[in-house]
Protein backbone atom coordinates (compact mmCIF):
# COMPACT_ATOMS: atom_id res chain seq x y z
CA UNK A 1 0.00 0.00 0.00
CA UNK A 2 1.48 3.17 -0.85
CA UNK A 3 2.72 5.72 2.01
CA UNK A 4 0.07 8.27 1.32
CA UNK A 5 -2.94 5.93 1.44
CA UNK A 6 -1.65 3.94 4.92
CA UNK A 7 -1.14 7.73 5.79
CA UNK A 8 -5.13 8.85 5.35
CA UNK A 9 -6.25 5.93 6.33
CA UNK A 10 -5.18 6.26 9.47
CA UNK A 11 -5.83 10.28 9.84
CA UNK A 12 -9.24 9.29 8.47
CA UNK A 13 -9.53 6.31 11.84
CA UNK A 14 -8.53 9.01 14.49
CA UNK A 15 -10.84 11.62 13.22
CA UNK A 16 -13.64 9.33 14.05
CA UNK A 17 -12.62 8.32 16.71
CA UNK A 18 -12.87 11.81 18.07
CA UNK A 19 -15.77 12.43 16.33
CA UNK A 20 -17.36 9.57 18.78
CA UNK A 21 -15.64 10.88 22.05
CA UNK A 22 -17.89 13.65 23.33
CA UNK A 23 -20.65 11.50 22.41
CA UNK A 24 -19.51 8.31 25.07
CA UNK A 25 -17.83 10.78 27.30
CA UNK A 26 -20.35 13.59 27.73
CA UNK A 27 -20.29 16.85 26.04
CA UNK A 28 -20.95 19.41 28.49
CA UNK A 29 -21.22 19.70 32.44
CA UNK A 30 -23.56 20.49 35.34
CA UNK A 31 -22.55 23.37 35.66
CA UNK A 32 -22.44 24.37 32.20
CA UNK A 33 -25.55 23.69 31.58
CA UNK A 34 -27.15 25.47 34.87
CA UNK A 35 -24.74 28.73 33.62
CA UNK A 36 -26.73 28.18 30.12
CA UNK A 37 -30.27 28.25 31.86
CA UNK A 38 -29.40 31.06 34.08
CA UNK A 39 -28.29 33.28 30.89
CA UNK A 40 -31.13 32.26 29.16
CA UNK A 41 -33.71 32.83 32.32
CA UNK A 42 -32.00 36.26 33.57
CA UNK A 43 -31.60 34.51 36.77
CA UNK A 44 -29.79 32.76 39.05
CA UNK A 45 -31.31 29.31 39.98
CA UNK A 46 -32.80 29.20 43.50
CA UNK A 47 -32.17 25.65 45.28
CA UNK A 48 -34.72 26.01 47.30
CA UNK A 49 -36.89 26.81 44.49
CA UNK A 50 -36.07 23.80 42.64
CA UNK A 51 -36.69 21.41 45.40
CA UNK A 52 -40.08 22.66 46.04
CA UNK A 53 -40.86 22.42 42.36
CA UNK A 54 -39.07 18.70 41.99
CA UNK A 55 -41.02 17.29 45.47
CA UNK A 56 -44.49 18.85 45.32
CA UNK A 57 -47.14 17.91 42.28
CA UNK A 58 -48.57 20.17 39.39
CA UNK A 59 -51.72 18.70 39.37
CA UNK A 60 -51.20 15.45 37.69
CA UNK A 61 -50.15 11.77 39.62
CA UNK A 62 -46.93 12.36 39.71
CA UNK A 63 -43.62 14.99 40.87
CA UNK A 64 -39.97 14.67 40.09
CA UNK A 65 -39.19 12.70 43.42
CA UNK A 66 -42.22 10.15 42.60
CA UNK A 67 -39.44 8.39 40.04
CA UNK A 68 -36.50 10.13 41.28
CA UNK A 69 -36.48 10.06 44.75
CA UNK A 70 -35.79 12.84 47.38
CA UNK A 71 -33.25 13.98 47.82
CA UNK A 72 -32.30 12.06 44.30
CA UNK A 73 -28.98 10.81 45.60
CA UNK A 74 -29.77 6.94 45.39
CA UNK A 75 -30.86 4.89 42.31
CA UNK A 76 -34.52 5.86 41.39
CA UNK A 77 -37.61 3.65 39.96
CA UNK A 78 -39.90 4.41 37.97
CA UNK A 79 -43.09 5.13 39.06
CA UNK A 80 -45.26 3.17 36.38
CA UNK A 81 -42.77 0.35 34.64
CA UNK A 82 -40.59 -0.08 37.95
CA UNK A 83 -37.11 0.48 35.97
CA UNK A 84 -34.36 1.35 37.74
CA UNK A 85 -33.22 5.27 37.27
CA UNK A 86 -29.68 6.43 38.13
CA UNK A 87 -29.55 9.38 41.23
CA UNK A 88 -30.21 12.65 39.39
CA UNK A 89 -27.84 14.50 42.00
CA UNK A 90 -24.75 14.94 39.82
CA UNK A 91 -22.15 14.48 43.10
CA UNK A 92 -24.07 10.55 43.28
CA UNK A 93 -23.99 10.08 39.28
CA UNK A 94 -20.91 11.13 37.36
CA UNK A 95 -22.82 10.84 33.64
CA UNK A 96 -26.06 12.73 35.17
CA UNK A 97 -26.03 16.11 33.11
CA UNK A 98 -23.15 15.58 31.01
CA UNK A 99 -25.18 15.16 27.64
CA UNK A 100 -26.88 18.21 26.49
CA UNK A 101 -29.72 15.64 24.04
CA UNK A 102 -30.12 13.55 27.08
CA UNK A 103 -31.27 16.30 29.79
CA UNK A 104 -33.39 17.92 26.90
CA UNK A 105 -34.64 15.11 26.24
CA UNK A 106 -35.69 13.89 29.43
CA UNK A 107 -36.28 17.12 30.72
CA UNK A 108 -39.05 17.64 27.67
CA UNK A 109 -40.78 13.97 28.14
CA UNK A 110 -40.73 14.60 32.17
CA UNK A 111 -42.32 18.08 32.70
CA UNK A 112 -44.90 16.72 29.93
CA UNK A 113 -45.26 14.15 32.34
CA UNK A 114 -45.49 16.12 35.42
CA UNK A 115 -46.40 19.74 34.86
CA UNK A 116 -48.07 18.94 31.59
CA UNK A 117 -45.91 21.30 29.75
CA UNK A 118 -42.51 21.89 28.97
CA UNK A 119 -40.38 23.51 31.95
CA UNK A 120 -38.74 26.86 31.38
CA UNK A 121 -35.18 27.88 31.65
CA UNK A 122 -35.91 29.24 35.40
CA UNK A 123 -37.52 26.21 36.13
CA UNK A 124 -34.84 23.98 34.76
CA UNK A 125 -32.29 26.82 36.53
CA UNK A 126 -34.15 26.11 40.04
CA UNK A 127 -33.80 22.14 39.54
CA UNK A 128 -30.30 21.95 38.81
CA UNK A 129 -29.05 24.18 41.27
CA UNK A 130 -31.00 22.12 43.94
CA UNK A 131 -29.47 18.79 42.65
CA UNK A 132 -25.69 20.10 42.12
CA UNK A 133 -26.25 20.92 45.48
CA UNK A 134 -27.36 18.02 47.13
CA UNK A 135 -24.20 16.08 48.72
C1 LIG B 1 -42.39 8.64 35.44
C2 LIG B 1 -41.01 8.66 35.93
C3 LIG B 1 -40.26 9.98 35.93
C4 LIG B 1 -40.71 11.19 36.44
C5 LIG B 1 -42.03 11.50 37.13
C6 LIG B 1 -39.63 12.12 36.22
N1 LIG B 1 -38.57 11.52 35.60
FE1 LIG B 1 -36.82 12.38 35.06
N2 LIG B 1 -36.18 10.63 34.25
C7 LIG B 1 -36.87 9.45 34.24
C8 LIG B 1 -36.10 8.43 33.55
C9 LIG B 1 -36.51 6.98 33.30
C10 LIG B 1 -34.90 9.07 33.12
C11 LIG B 1 -33.73 8.46 32.34
C12 LIG B 1 -32.69 7.92 33.25
C13 LIG B 1 -31.49 7.39 32.49
O1 LIG B 1 -31.64 6.77 31.45
O2 LIG B 1 -30.37 7.64 32.95
C14 LIG B 1 -34.99 10.45 33.59
C15 LIG B 1 -34.01 11.36 33.37
C16 LIG B 1 -34.09 12.71 33.71
C17 LIG B 1 -33.13 13.72 33.35
C18 LIG B 1 -31.85 13.51 32.54
C19 LIG B 1 -30.63 13.60 33.43
C20 LIG B 1 -29.35 13.61 32.65
O3 LIG B 1 -28.60 12.64 32.75
O4 LIG B 1 -29.07 14.58 31.95
C21 LIG B 1 -33.58 14.90 33.88
C22 LIG B 1 -32.94 16.26 33.75
C23 LIG B 1 -34.82 14.62 34.56
N3 LIG B 1 -35.11 13.28 34.44
C24 LIG B 1 -35.55 15.57 35.23
C25 LIG B 1 -36.82 15.36 35.75
C26 LIG B 1 -37.64 16.40 36.32
C27 LIG B 1 -37.23 17.87 36.45
C28 LIG B 1 -38.80 15.83 36.68
C29 LIG B 1 -40.03 16.52 37.23
C30 LIG B 1 -40.56 17.64 36.44
C31 LIG B 1 -38.70 14.41 36.35
N4 LIG B 1 -37.48 14.17 35.80
C32 LIG B 1 -39.69 13.47 36.59
C33 LIG B 1 -38.12 9.24 34.81
C34 LIG B 1 -38.92 10.21 35.41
Amino acid sequence: MANKLKHTIHLTALVAIFAVMPALAGDTTPAAQLAQWETTAGQRGDPTRGQTFFTQKHGKAWSCASCHGAPPSKTGEHADTGKRIKPLAPAYNDTAFTKLAKTEKWFRRNCQDVVGRECNAAEKADVLSYLIGVK
